[in-house]
């Protein structure tokens, strides 16, 4: 199975916006997505096979630091390694913006996640209670880039 990664565009935002909430997952605030992809401290990358649009992830990046906004693979593709191909592209991205840190929160329940962070290295490094719906808590994780 061939993964190519690239920048993500608002063109290849248009292809998924309609499915972003049944194919994707049901978080999305598709406005807010979109105006991600016009943010300049936001770098957005996309995953496709043959062609199609598979999953997308991004930061968001303040001085030397950034925040992992979103990590997604398509509902049908998940554990074929695309979030991993993804967030590998992601922090080479960061490495070369020279980002000496980067940060994430993760609803403590999400262990697929959690999962591939920690096959990053990525640590534990606080938690926020209740901090979805006000009953799941949150894993604030974190990885040093230097
Ligand atoms: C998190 C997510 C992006 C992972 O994407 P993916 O394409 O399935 O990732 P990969 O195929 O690279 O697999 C990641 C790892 O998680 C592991 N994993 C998957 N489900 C798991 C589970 N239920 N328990 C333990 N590990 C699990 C996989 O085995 C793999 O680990 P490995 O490489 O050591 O075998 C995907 O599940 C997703 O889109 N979830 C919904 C959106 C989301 O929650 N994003 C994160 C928000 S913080």
């Amino acid at each position: 199975m061939n993964i190519q990664i690239s920048k993500m565009t608002l063109d290849d935002f248009y292809q998924i916006k309609d499915v972003l909430i049944s194919d994707f997952d049901d978080f999305w605030n598709v406005n807010t997505l979109e105006q991600e992809l016009t943010n300049e401290n936001s770098n957005y990358l996309v995953a496709k096979i043959e062609n199609q649009i598979v999953g997308f992830a991004g930061i968001k990046s303040v001085l030397d630091e950034a925040d992992i906004m979103n990590i997604v693979t398509k509902k049908d593709k998940r554990n074929l390694g695309i979030g991993s191909a993804l967030l590998e592209k992601l922090l080479n991205v960061a490495k070369e913006k020279e980002i000496k840190k980067i940060t994430l929160e993760v609803n403590e329940s999400n262990i697929s996640a959690i999962h591939l962070y920690k096959n990053f290295g990525f640590k534990e490094i606080s938690i926020r209670e209740n901090y979805y719906n006000k009953t799941d808590n949150a894993l604030i994780m974190q990885l040093s880039l230097i």
